[in-house]
């Protein structure tokens, strides 16, 4: 049987990712909360969204925003109760939308039961739950150095020390423990119960661990190393993940999507999704997502796409996992600055955020869109760290050295996660109708010139196209199954590809450059999508504006 086009609904489905901290505030404290997303519904339905994914909203101290999970039983009382979790499951399902919970398994809040015992009581039942070392002459065991900077080791007491990869308010849980693994899979089997459909699955790549504890041996100049290996797709991962595979997923048929972060290769991609693996459905990895001059630009006027690497990382991933695994396609997520703000460009926003919608969803896999980036929401404009409020940026400006905090500081306010973490722009009233009251989420100050209530109006606007390529991709499968098959880069700044099947060709072109530029084309039959408003091509030369897009039909 050909497992590609084997149906299974979240192929053919797109999904919307949800920071419900910064969505909608409906009960006007200045929080958003489940209720917001409810009373939302109707617009996922008039956009085409089949299914939510929703940040984290269990109970927790909100060190790294609810990715530090102290009660997984629990909402946290910003966001609701868990009768507005239920609510917002059968509501959902009324307008065929389906929710997908992000499910935190490598490490719990240093406020989790589990974890207060282990603090408190030297002979704890859960000390194995997390993973404790000695300290190596008063210092961490070893030289690992965290994500979020410094150590990936903290202090638990004056002779040992607890890894955490991620905040010192987020140990790492211990998977090499059966009765902890138990533990977990009960809490994602009682979701499933609770009615939703899968999981995003946060850092599933790091629940195993390099248990030599050995240094690191890479150069660095600083004293704690960034060596992802000794945290990133080992061996022993998969040996997990099947276990929950077959204990939680499979006899509910649940969809889950795992964070494959760690440099993974197609190889060990594979080895997560493939489908006869039985591991996960799809992976979520990050190669494409870094395809600019971000390390050396000091500001976003500087910053240039690299639109031959973007092709070529794009192409890999397509061309290599294609009839092998189910590919998930986005731009953006909570972890990013804003796509428009990353490739776009400053000049041509609005165009430049249609040819990247065209760019990324003509592709196949399964469309994961992230709150305001169908109106084409842009990057905040930071000037102090101050204003940043993200536990990664403020351990790594900590860790920084003097003499380069300022160069730092510039780096983050162009890549900064507080980016996308603004409030959702739904219309140009007070806080750009995220709250009415006082809050202290940030408000973009283009919300008058970008909002989704003037966007649902305006025909030509983003929203309008991003509901366009949603049409497209759901009554078209040629754009879900179909080969693909990229072409040369043109000129340094236009992506060409081509997706097929025996009934359709079509030809996806799109220029990512502010240069006019004039390219070759086959006969035309039609024009299925476009963001200019050229509606016939009878010509086989084509000039292309800036960020110019096309879905050609060809044959
Ligand atoms: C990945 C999540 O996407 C990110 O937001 C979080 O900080 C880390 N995992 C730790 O949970």
């Amino acid at each position: 049987m050909d497992k590609h086009t084997t149906y299974k609904w979240w192929k053919e489905a797109v999904g919307y990712q949800i920071y419900p901290k910064t969505f909608y505030d409906a009960n006007h404290d200045g929080h958003g909360d489940i209720q917001g997303i409810i009373e939302k519904l109707p617009y996922f339905q008039a956009l085409g969204i089949d299914f939510l994914w929703i940040c984290p909203f269990f109970d927790s101290p909100l060190d790294d925003n609810g990715y530090d999970v102290r009660d997984y039983y629990k909402v946290h009382e910003n966001f609701g109760s868990m009768q507005d979790i239920k609510t917002l499951i059968t509501t959902a399902k009324k307008y065929n939308i389906r929710i997908i919970v992000d499910l935190v398994l490598n490490h719990t809040s240093d406020e989790h039961a589990w974890f207060m015992d282990v603090k408190n009581n030297p002979d704890s039942k859960y000390r194995d739950y997390y993973i404790i070392q000695k300290a190596n002459q008063k210092m961490p065991p070893n030289n690992w150095g965290s994500f979020f900077g410094g150590s990936a080791w903290e202090k638990l007491n004056d002779d040992e020390y607890y890894l955490k990869i991620f905040s010192k308010k987020m140990p790492d849980l211990n998977w090499a423990n059966k009765e902890l693994r138990s533990a977990l899979y009960q809490i994602a089997l009682w979701w499933l119960e609770l009615g939703v459909d899968g999981f995003r699955i946060d850092a599933i790549a790091h629940i195993a661990k390099d248990t030599t504890y050995e240094n690191s041996t890479l150069k660095s100049e600083t004293m704690f190393v960034s060596d992802w290996s000794k945290f990133s797709n080992l061996p022993q991962v998969h040996a997990y993940i099947r276990e929950f595979h077959e204990e939680v997923l499979a006899p509910n048929d649940a969809f889950a999507v795992g964070e494959v972060g760690g440099d993974p290769s197609i190889e060990d991609v594979l080895k997560y999704c493939a489908f006869d693996r039985k591991e996960l459905d799809v992976t979520f990895t990050f190669d494409h997502m870094w395809c600019n001059n971000i390390d050396t630009a000091t500001s976003l006027a500087n910053l240039k796409t690299n639109v031959q690497e973007l092709k070529e990382k794009l192409e890999y991933w397509q061309v290599s996992l294609i009839k092998r695994a189910w590919y998930p396609l986005y731009w953006n997520n909570h972890d990013f600055n804003r796509v428009v703000s990353n490739y776009g460009s400053q000049k041509y926003p609005q165009q430049s955020a249609k040819a990247l919608a065209t760019l990324m969803y003509g592709m196949w896999g399964t469309m994961f869109i992230y709150q305001g980036e169908e109106i084409g929401m842009e990057n905040y404009p930071f000037t102090s760290i101050d204003q940043f409020e993200d536990v990664q940026a403020k351990g790594q400006y900590a860790a920084t050295p003097t003499s380069q905090k300022e160069a730092f500081l510039k780096k983050l306010i162009m890549t900064s996660r507080d980016n996308v973490r603004t409030a959702m722009q739904w219309d140009d009233t007070t806080n750009a109708g995220f709250s009415p009251v006082k809050t202290d989420i940030l408000i973009h100050p283009k919300y008058k010139e970008i909002n989704v209530q003037q966007q649902m109006q305006d025909p030509n606007s983003v929203w309008q196209y991003y509901k366009k390529i949603i049409k497209l991709k759901k009554s078209n499968k040629t754009f879900i199954y179909g080969d693909i098959v990229f072409k040369d880069v043109i000129d340094e700044q236009v992506i060409q590809y081509e997706r097929f099947d025996d009934t359709n060709h079509y030809l996806i072109i799109v220029n990512l450059g502010e240069y006019e530029c004039v390219i070759e084309i086959p006969k035309v039959i039609s024009i299925v999508l476009t963001n200019t408003s050229v509606t016939a091509i009878c010509e086989t030369t084509l000039t292309l504006a800036a960020y110019d897009s096309y879905i050609l039909k060809i044959k």
